[in-house]
């Protein structure tokens, strides 16, 4: 049986990179799996330092955010991590499974721990793990996610598979066959697997750049959206007529892809219509479809967010549905690793 799992962490400044990499896609399996669940991760989100009045109208903005883009909460299951406890649970067996040398490979935590690693936290480090958790708690067999997060569900395979090797005797005997944990799935692609910078198109976009102009919010407005268009760095070529004239021209790649994963289409797609053009032609033609596309949803999240109540009723019931799953899967863990447990 397929279950569709993935989180975005509630740090802020949720971009456009976020929406065609990985919450547009949300939206999208949502109509083809039986099961998704979309997690907002705010025990990822405080392994850097997070303002406590800030990190909580976070959550309550991509809540808004899953809710504005399509996720139907009466379908999917939408829901705060920390609500859950058996993310945490799981994380530490999993502590207890995960090596050390598979955790020092993490490039994620190298970028984000910077050259002053003897002070990054502990939690920065073991991360992955917990996301690991994450999947695992719901036995999840496909995670949609931006190509950035390639190499951390890699390290949730190895988990898994560790974990189902360790402990073969007892999965076993307990009645759970030859493997507890699925080998999951991760669902990277489209168009837009990888935004890049606005300023620089060998750089991700992302939400700590330092410069707004580098990145598009999903709560810009359309003078701001236009703008940051206009300004969107490129080189002084036409487009070209075939994908392969992309290559070595980052910056007219990116807003291809963008263009292509906007308008639901390829990059083929796009060059079909814009081989040849000026950027001058070009750029209006994005700038209009970010508008139609990104507005609406600005919208809806700012009437969502005007109703925090709401919010936390969703993710309230949202987090006893998915507490129900992960409670299952824990206490069969629980079984297999040798713990004695109530009832
Ligand atoms: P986060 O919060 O950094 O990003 C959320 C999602 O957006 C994708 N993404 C991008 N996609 C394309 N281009 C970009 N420039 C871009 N920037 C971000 C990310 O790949 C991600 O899919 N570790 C995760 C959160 C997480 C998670 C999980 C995901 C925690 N547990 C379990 C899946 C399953 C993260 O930091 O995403």
């Amino acid at each position: 049986k397929e279950l569709v799992f993935s989180g975005v962490q509630p740090t802020g400044n949720l971009h456009l990179g976020n929406y065609l990499g990985a919450i547009k896609r949300f939206v999208e399996m949502q109509d083809r799996e039986a099961q998704c669940l979309y997690c907002v991760v705010d025990l990822h989100a405080i392994t850097v330092w997070q303002d406590p009045a800030a990190l909580r109208s976070q959550i309550r903005e991509v809540t808004a955010a899953f809710l504005a883009a399509g996720i139907d909460p009466a379908r999917s299951i939408v829901f705060n991590q920390s609500q859950v406890p058996q993310h945490a649970e799981l994380a530490w067996i999993f502590n207890c499974v995960a090596r050390l040398g598979w955790l020092n490979r993490m490039t994620q935590f190298k970028e984000k721990a910077g050259k002053d690693r003897e002070n990054a936290s502990i939690g920065l480090y073991a991360y992955p793990v917990l996301m690991a958790a994450d999947i695992l708690a719901y036995r999840a067999t496909h995670v949609p996610v931006g190509e950035d997060q390639k190499q951390h569900l890699e390290l949730t395979r190895d988990i898994a598979q560790k974990f189902n090797t360790d402990f073969a005797g007892s999965i076993t005997a307990h009645g759970h066959g030859e493997v507890f944990f699925p080998v999951t799935e991760p669902l990277i692609g489209g168009p837009a697997a990888r935004v890049m910078s606005l300023r620089d198109g060998t750089k991700k976009m992302s939400k700590s750049d330092a410069s707004d102009n580098a990145r598009i919010n999903l709560t810009d407005d359309a003078d701001a959206i236009a703008q940051k268009v206009r300004r969107a760095k490129t080189d002084p070529e036409p487009l070209p007529s075939e994908v392969a004239g992309l290559k070595d021209r980052p910056e007219a790649d990116n807003l291809v892809g963008i263009y292509a994963a906007l308008a639901g289409t390829t990059r083929e797609g796009v060059l079909r219509d814009f081989g040849g053009a000026q950027f001058s032609t070009f750029k209006p033609a994005l700038s209009d479809l970010a508008v139609s596309s990104l507005a609406p949803i600005a919208a809806e999240m700012r009437r969502l967010t005007a109703d925090p109540g709401h919010i936390d009723a969703v993710l309230a019931d949202g987090a006893a549905r998915a507490e129900q799953i992960a409670a299952g899967t824990l206490d069969a863990v629980k079984d297999i690793v040798g713990f004695v447990r109530r009832g």
